[in-house]
């Protein structure tokens, strides 16, 4: 089962420092930056699966899919509280990048077949599982976030893990096939890295850090070179286009289970912030 969570993490803007994310205006920008795209994505993922939800008969798969959409609904409206907080710390371009990208996803919704946007859909959930799967399973990552915003990420990833496949099982339930999946995967790579370097670029100009060098060596290091939070992920990226791939291929359900006991368990650190 997928659950609904309603979490209210009541963010207070004055608790967050400008630099939440390893205390670096480069890793900070570009999931600040992440999170601007993420109320307007999640609600095209939703909107892509809701199109389609008529071919499912499965009825285990029918209320994954009420699950799904609960959860990237709560993610939605957490991040805006973020992505508002972002805002405050002077980046005023956050309403812009909101309105771009809702144009560019309107455009998705006109030209592609309905198909289609379920794989583009299909294709950005692998990404958000991925990077799900790995800042739930490295202590590293999570400590690189400022106590004030980690609860937020944390719960985001968990209920990614948790729904990674749904978004899939419906597109092969509505007859999606491989070479659409993987064709997809390919131009939805290229425009979401182009999307996230612009809005990351924009964020830096305002931060006034696009014309440091330390910062981006610093930043590219980490996220490329050592750590590699980045690198790390291109197998299971590349993973994605066997033809007989699906998400739950990888099994994360002990790392879920520790985090689910972590959030949500009796002593769970967020079971006071959660709604019955
Ligand atoms: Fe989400
Ligand atoms: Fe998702």
């Amino acid at each position: 089962m997928i659950p609904r969570r309603d979490v209210d993490f009541g963010l207070d803007p004055a608790a967050v420092p400008r630099d939440w994310a390893a205390g670096c205006p480069y890793a900070t920008t570009m999931l600040a930056g992440l999170s601007l795209l993420f109320p307007e994505g999640e609600r095209f993922f939703v909107d892509s699966v809701k199109q389609l939800r008529h071919e499912v008969d499965d009825p285990a798969l029918r209320e994954a899919i009420a699950g799904f959409i609960g959860q990237e609904a709560m993610h939605g409206r957490e991040h805006r509280v973020l992505n508002d907080i972002s805002a405050a710390h002077g980046h005023a371009e956050a309403a812009m990048v909101e309105r771009r990208l809702r144009g560019l996803l309107d455009l998705a919704r006109r030209v592609l077949p309905k198909r289609s946007q379920l794989a583009v859909t299909c294709a950005l959930e692998h990404f958000t599982a991925i990077l799900a799967e790995n800042l739930l399973g490295d202590p590293r990552q999570q400590a690189d976030l400022d106590p004030s915003v980690r609860a937020l990420w944390m719960w985001h990833a968990l209920e990614e893990s948790e729904h990674k496949a749904v978004a899939f099982d419906v597109y092969r339930a509505a007859g999606g096939g491989y070479w659409r999946r993987a064709t997809t995967m390919l131009y939805t790579t290229a425009i979401f890295f182009a999307v996230l370097g612009l809005v990351q670029a924009r964020m830096m100009v305002t931060r006034r850090v696009l014309w440091k060098p330390w910062t981006w060596t610093r930043g590219v290091r980490t996220m490329w070179l050592y750590p590699a939070y980045f690198t790390r992920m291109v197998p299971a990226y590349l993973d994605y286009f066997r033809p007989r791939f699906h998400p739950n291929d990888r099994d994360t359900d002990a790392l879920l289970a520790r985090w689910r006991d972590a959030l949500f368990g009796a002593d769970g650190a967020l079971v006071d912030r959660a709604a019955a």
